[in-house]
């Protein structure tokens, strides 16, 4: 396709109009060369869509840590096939994803949205979402380039890190994704070495577009644009989201003063251009996929994924259940999965399987809450309605909402104009089914009202603490009343909050939460010791909370909030059958992980989560998952924690150590190494053979039932290579991994240097357990 000549057909104003969002998530059609309008949609576990609610839902598979925790590429790239499927049916073109940051830190608030602390394993499971998702035709960009590896003061921080550690550690997980052919790239809200990312010619037009040959098209993170010249000329593309930016007219009359040549805006066309041909949105591109593809379910492989990366932590026998009588299903998180993380990665899927109903299937159940470590209300269950109120009041427009909950950000519903927009009236009948003293809340930031049959039962203003505006639309602080309600009586129930403003557009987020009346803690936890102790087994599921894991903050701390932990010892010691279900994206401390009978990691399981959770308990599959990233025992054992920036600075002083490389060095142990996982078999590992920089290691499954196992390859304690193999009890299966070459190589004085001589080959089942050593001599 001959784009130039396409550019040549476009005025200076429409090319630069093209490289500006023309709203929230698309760029501008040109029907003049025959160009579609192009759609993004986050990412990473399915495809939100433009809207950002449930109107139009989506498959929501396991979040990255628990893709990453299959090592399973194959699976992975059915995944990207999945999403693809997704995009196209919601008309979306280029997926904003996958999050290939590092595991730097336990504390980074979106640690549950990357995929590892090793940059080789981010780097392959990374690869095979982008070949995956753009097999069937549709584009990624993966994100966020580069250092965005924390949450706290993300938009301003400068990250100081070595040209060695960047180039060994976080740039090594997109040079892979670049050379598997990622059509897109994001680039981040920090600065690293004192330039902010979308202004970084160095590290973008430099390194990603010069020495790495990238021609896809970088688009900026949301809002992260902020200079006219020095981020058209810092390597940027595309600024999202629009149409009000620091490009447009400024651009134009920089272009026309000579600041900036406009060969640099034909560039930044062209590689919009090579996208939309490359998703099939230019007249004369080839359909990117044919139409013969099978459709993929997408319900059975989120389920898949999830057992595919559950892991088996402990188990002192009683996984799988043989002959289970009454099972105690115990926690909060049993009856409302946490099945993804917050923030931009959300979904809305159109149905949840949870733990209980999982295990329900399977087995007599008794259910206790036992503890609600949840800090906010759930919303009150709809349906309820939204009125789009203007400044006097006149109504713009009424919209129904499943629950009592209102988030508009990007596509405000038809017939509501952000600019006249100013607040919104959620109108809802609450008939109780007990009566008491109930729990009603209001999470917003803002003026607001709440009426109870006419009543002003809350108003006052929520302010928002910390500066990060995305938490404003994505987890906003809660105020709370209590009111007593008569069962059987239907209340009128209204909040009226007000619209706030992202990036120059209007949005709407607000929640009107509810809590029955109900027992003390005490009470609680008490039940649940009793249901425990009545019970055959009890499996306890214990979570963390929105305001935990999220986009938008750090974490504080790694333990379980509220009081799960006294929970789980409570539980533990009524019934020595307990099985703790840990329902967490990110490292969490289990300081009772020796006081249960087996200890599950099901990260965020997605939405099939207790599906997945009652075959994997029961047997029918295994829990096939290994530790993309060693789990400390306390967090203070970790050798980096560091997310605070001291003077807008977070320095990565610790250079390329980090992960359990860096925990090697420290000699400290921590609770679960990277590469940890137990099966329902045993395996042996028999012979390894290394020739040149290929390995072949033989293992034998040694137990009593087929399983599933991860060959791990270190090459100088570093991991170089892995396979997922399959065998029937008493079967030998051989493998071979080819190293790369940058297994081999060192960054020194501004080039790769091979090291040659002697190095050590390893293949065990994590990074602490070699079973089996080889030599290489390169
Ligand atoms: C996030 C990105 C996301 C974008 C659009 C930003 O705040 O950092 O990961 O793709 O929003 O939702």
């Amino acid at each position: 396709m001959d784009f130039d000549e396409l550019i040549a057909r476009l005025d200076l104003g429409t090319k630069i109009r093209l490289l500006t969002g023309a709203d929230m998530w698309s760029l501008p059609p040109l029907p003049e060369i025959g160009l579609d309008r192009l759609v993004m949609s986050d990412g990473p576990i399915g495809v939100r869509g433009e809207q950002w609610s449930a109107v139009d839902p989506s498959i929501a598979l396991p979040s990255p840590t628990a893709l990453a925790a299959t090592w399973d590429v194959d699976l992975v790239r059915r995944a990207g096939a999945l999403l693809a499927q997704e995009a196209r049916r919601k008309g979306v073109h280029v997926l904003l994803a996958p999050t290939i940051n590092l595991h730097r830190s336990p504390l980074g608030g979106r640690h549950f949205e990357c995929f590892s602390e090793d940059p080789y394993l981010t780097g392959e499971i990374g690869a095979a979402y982008v070949e995956g998702v753009q097999e069937s035709g549709v584009a990624t960009t993966p994100k966020h380039f580069v250092a965005n590896d924390f949450e706290t003061d993300r938009f301003t921080v400068d990250v100081r890190v070595s040209e060695k550690a960047l180039r060994e550690v976080y740039l090594r997980p997109f040079e892979r994704v670049v050379a598997a052919g990622a059509w897109g790239l994001m680039t981040a809200y920090n600065s690293v070495n004192g330039t902010t990312m979308t202004e970084h010619a160095d590290l973008v037009n430099g390194v990603l577009k010069g020495e790495w040959g990238f021609d896809g098209f970088v688009v900026s993170d949301w809002t992260a644009v902020r200079t006219t010249e020095a981020a058209a000329l810092g390597g940027t593309d595309v600024a999202m989201p629009g149409p009000r930016g620091p490009w447009g007219e400024k651009l134009a009359a920089a272009v026309r003063e000579g600041r900036v040549p406009e060969s640099v805006v034909d560039d930044r066309v062209r590689r919009v251009l090579r996208l939309a041909h490359r998703v099939g949105a230019l007249r004369g591109a080839q359909a990117p996929v044919s139409g013969d593809r099978p459709a993929v379910d997408g319900a059975a492989l989120a389920r898949e994924v999830a057992t595919r990366g559950f892991t088996l932590l402990t188990n002192t026998g009683i996984l799988p259940f043989q002959q289970v009588g009454r099972v105690a299903v115990i926690g909060a998180a049993a009856a409302e999965a946490r099945v993804m993380g917050g923030g931009s990665a959300q979904v809305f899927p159109d149905r949840i399987v949870s733990p209980l109903q999982g295990i329900a299937e399977r087995a007599e159940v008794r259910y206790a809450l036992g503890t609600d470590p949840r800090i906010r209300l759930s919303p009150l269950p709809g349906p309820a309605t939204a009125a789009f109120l203007d400044a006097g009041g006149a109504v713009l427009s009424e919209q129904p909402l499943a629950t009592a909950e209102a988030r508009w950000i990007g596509q405000l519903p038809p017939g509501v104009d952000g600019d006249r927009l100013a607040a919104v009236r959620l109108r809802t009948t609450y008939t109780p089914d007990v009566s008491g003293e109930h729990r009603l809340s209001v999470a917003g930031v803002g003026a607001f009202t709440l009426t109870v049959d006419g009543r002003t039962v809350l108003d006052g203003s929520i302010d928002l603490d910390g500066g990060d505006p995305a938490v404003a639309f994505l987890s906003p602080p809660e105020r709370r009343v209590g009111l007593p309600m008569t069962a059987g009586r239907a209340y009128e129930v209204i909040v009226t909050h007000p619209a706030g403003m992202f990036g120059g557009m209007a949005y709407v987020s607000f929640t009107l939460g509810h809590a029955d009346p109900g027992p003390g803690e005490d009470e609680l936890m008490a039940e649940a010791v009793r249901v425990a102790a009545e019970c055959d087994v009890a499996v306890v599921v214990a979570a963390t909370t929105q305001e935990v894991e999220s986009e938008g903050f750090d974490r504080a701390d790694l333990r379980l909030p509220g009081r799960q932990d006294e929970l789980i010892r409570a539980v533990a010691a009524a019934n020595p059958r307990t099985v703790v279900v840990v329902n967490a994206g990110s490292p969490v401390e289990l300081p009772w992980a020796e006081e249960a009978a087996a200890v599950l990691l099901t990260w965020f399981p997605g939405q099939e989560a207790g599906a997945a959770l009652a075959e994997v308990l029961f047997g029918d599959a295994e829990p096939g998952g290994r530790l993309p990233t060693t789990w400390p025992r306390r967090l203070e054992d970790a050798p980096v924690t560091d997310v605070t920036p001291v003077n807008g600075v977070v320095a990565y002083g610790e250079g390329t150590s980090i992960g359990y490389r860096a925990w090697e060095r420290s000699g400290r142990v921590p609770a679960f190494w990277f590469g940890h996982g137990l099966g329902y078999t045993t395996w042996s590992y028999d012979s390894i053979a290394a020739e040149g920089t290929s390995v072949t290691v033989a293992v034998t499954n040694t137990g009593d039932r087929p399983g599933r196992e991860v060959v791990q390859v270190y090459v100088d304690r570093a991991l170089a290579g892995f396979d997922v193999v399959e065998a029937a009890p008493g079967e030998t299966v051989i493998t071979t991994v080819f190293l790369p070459e940058r297994a081999f190589q060192v960054w020194e004085e501004g080039g790769w240097r091979t090291v040659e001589g002697v190095h050590t080959v390893e293949a065990g089942r994590h990074a602490a357990d070699p079973r089996l050593s080889a030599t290489v001599k390169i």
